[in-house]
């Protein structure tokens, strides 16, 4: 059950955890203390729990003094308080963060250094909003089209938004990159990941707010006039977008995720699988 708590001595009703919160599952109850109102939308991303000024919220059974302090210079302090920005100043970054940004690209691994990626970077803000009114244009003409329902259905429970002008897919961001790679590269689907995170993560170090968006490479696959305003040259697939400029939120605190499972292979107890099994596992190795 995904809950949150509040200590009602800390509480100040500033509605950051709320306006933060990315599904809108947050609200106000009767009294002004915040609550999870729809439980089936919390994706447990615990922004609520690091963004709170007072540490007055715990998710579930995360208690805010059980998180560490931001720090964004040393490393591990830098990978754990990195989170999701979904909130940016109007202003466009610094011209001297950009040219850092640009610096730190080609230093990133590639699979067989095969070096051939491109990256489209919107620097100025005007023309983030003219792509910004393009798709927003585009995903409301396109939701029209019933032919094209399956594809548009990850959109469709958006479409007031998108009728209203809200910036669902681009978060208000002054800026984006796209990282793309050439469909011959030897990791075309890999290189253009690990370069954006660590753009991320040196983006996020040098004060600046990032989202990875899924919305909007959805978009870049669907309507191929982005990619030509985005001057993605021509036999280059765009992997995936990411959304930065400064950030309008301050988290007071990591998050507190669950462990993953890891399998510590001390000595080799499976030498052999039977024959259904392995089939099993080369389906799954290639459906992936
Ligand atoms: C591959 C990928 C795609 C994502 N796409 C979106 C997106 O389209 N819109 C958005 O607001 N957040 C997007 N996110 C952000 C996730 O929702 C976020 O990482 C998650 O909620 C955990 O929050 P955190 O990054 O602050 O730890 C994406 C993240 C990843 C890794």
């Amino acid at each position: 059950m995904k809950t949150i708590t509040i200590d009602k001595t800390k509480c100040t009703h500033c509605g950051l955890c709320i306006s933060d919160c990315t599904t809108g599952c947050i609200d106000f109850d009767s009294e002004n203390f915040p609550k999870i109102v729809d439980e089936k939308r919390c994706i447990s991303c615990q922004h609520c729990l690091a963004i709170c000024p007072t540490g007055a919220l715990s998710f579930g059974d995360k208690h805010p003094n059980d998180s560490q302090a931001v720090e964004y210079s040393d490393i591990l302090g830098l990978i754990k308080s990195r989170r999701s920005v979904r909130q940016y100043g109007e202003d466009e970054i610094a011209p001297e963060i950009m040219d850092k940004l640009k610096q730190m690209l080609p230093y990133v691994p590639t699979g067989c250094n095969n070096h051939s990626l491109h990256f489209s970077i919107v620097e100025k803000k005007s023309a983030m909003d003219e792509i910004r009114k393009k798709v927003n244009d585009l995903l409301i003409k396109t939701m029209s089209y019933k032919a094209l329902s399956p594809i548009m259905n990850k959109f469709s429970r958006y479409k007031d938004a998108f009728l209203k002008g809200e910036d669902v897919i681009f978060r208000g961001a002054p800026h984006m990159i796209v990282a793309s790679s050439p469909l011959s590269a030897p990791c075309a689907n890999v290189d253009p990941i690990i370069a954006l995170s660590y753009f991320e993560l040196y983006a996020q170090h040098l004060g600046l707010g990032t989202c990875w968006c899924g919305f909007a490479q959805a978009c870049l696959k669907i309507f191929p006039e982005l990619c030509e305003m985005l001057e993605i040259p021509p036999g280059y697939k765009p992997v995936y977008v990411m959304l930065f400029g400064n950030p309008k939120v301050k988290y007071q605190r990591t998050v507190q995720p669950e462990p993953y499972s890891i399998s510590e292979i001390k000595e080799i107890h499976k030498k052999d699988s039977c024959v259904f099994c392995k089939i099993k596992r080369f389906v799954t190795n290639f459906l992936r």
